[in-house]
């Protein structure tokens, strides 16, 4: 299995271009420290961060991803590219569906490191390919994926159109992509409740688990900055992406987002 590769994308440096300021959380950063910042997060939180997945989530990330891993109805021809995949576990669920490869790409070298152990320790030695990359650079040629997930991982790039127009780029006519991500709000009834456990409940299992309340508190930010669902859906269909679809999850606290390269 050895390490992650890291690769180089065929596709032009579009980080490069901008010189301006971005959201890292509720912290105005410039854009050029922005990834920087991101990495440091998951580098402090990797060993962790399956874990802590399952307390935050009281395991419903596995409910969610289970719902992205049905819909892309995985079959022997396909391969799938899970951009932002961390530990790897949308990957894996595709597999075990019965999908033919996956690729999983992160930026986080740690992530991948700790997803790779994960798989090893359950004797996983065949599985997925690990590569280090940029969702605003992806390390594929074009047209070569048939179908490409981000699950909550959109909301960290450092550039969202970029990374949108690259999981468009890469995937083939007719691929299908998904983006499962957490929505800024949720049912009315609901939001001081999610308020309290964003901004309370997760910084402190954040500290106590994985010795990072800013981690956490970040995480929870990142949330409330994300765009509703109405605008993300328009900047898939500005990146290309067809018949987008919405579906709300758990009262709205996740988001389904598909669409198809057409
Ligand atoms: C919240 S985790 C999600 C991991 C996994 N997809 C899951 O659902 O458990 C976000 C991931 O996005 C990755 N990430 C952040 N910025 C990225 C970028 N520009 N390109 C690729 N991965 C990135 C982080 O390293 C981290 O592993």
């Amino acid at each position: 299995m050895g390490s992650p590769t890291n690769q180089q994308s065929d596709a032009p440096d579009k980080n490069a271009e901008d010189n301006s300021e971005t959201d890292f959380g509720f912290r105005r950063v410039d854009l050029a420290d922005h990834t920087g910042l991101v990495r440091g997060v998951f580098d402090s939180v990797a060993r962790q961060y399956d874990l802590m997945n399952d307390l935050m989530s009281g395991g419903l990330h596995r409910v969610w991803k289970a719902a992205l891993q049905n819909r892309l109805n995985p079959r022997p021809d396909m391969t799938l590219l899970d951009v932002a995949g961390g530990t790897g576990d949308i990957a894996e669920g595709f597999l075990k569906r019965g999908g033919g490869g996956a690729i999983i790409c992160d930026i986080n070298r740690e992530m991948l490191t700790a997803g790779m152990d994960r798989a090893l320790d359950r004797g996983n030695t065949a599985g997925p390919s690990w590569v280090c990359g940029d969702a605003a650079a992806l390390p594929l040629a074009r047209a070569s994926a048939d179908a490409c997930t981000i699950a909550f991982g959109l909301r960290n790039v450092t550039c969202r159109t970029h990374a949108l127009a690259e999981m468009h780029r890469v995937l083939k006519t007719g691929g299908h992509f998904i983006c499962l991500e957490f929505s800024p709000a949720v049912l009315p009834q609901l939001q001081a409740l999610y308020d309290t456990y964003s901004f309370k409940v997760i910084p402190w299992l954040g500290q106590h688990v994985a010795g990072d309340a800013d981690a956490y508190a970040y995480l929870a930010e990142s949330i409330r900055k994300f765009p509703p669902p109405e605008q993300l859906a328009a900047e898939m269909q500005d990146a290309g992406f067809g018949n987008v679809t919405q579906t709300p999850m758990s009262g709205g606290v996740v988001w389904m987002h598909s669409g198809w390269r057409i």
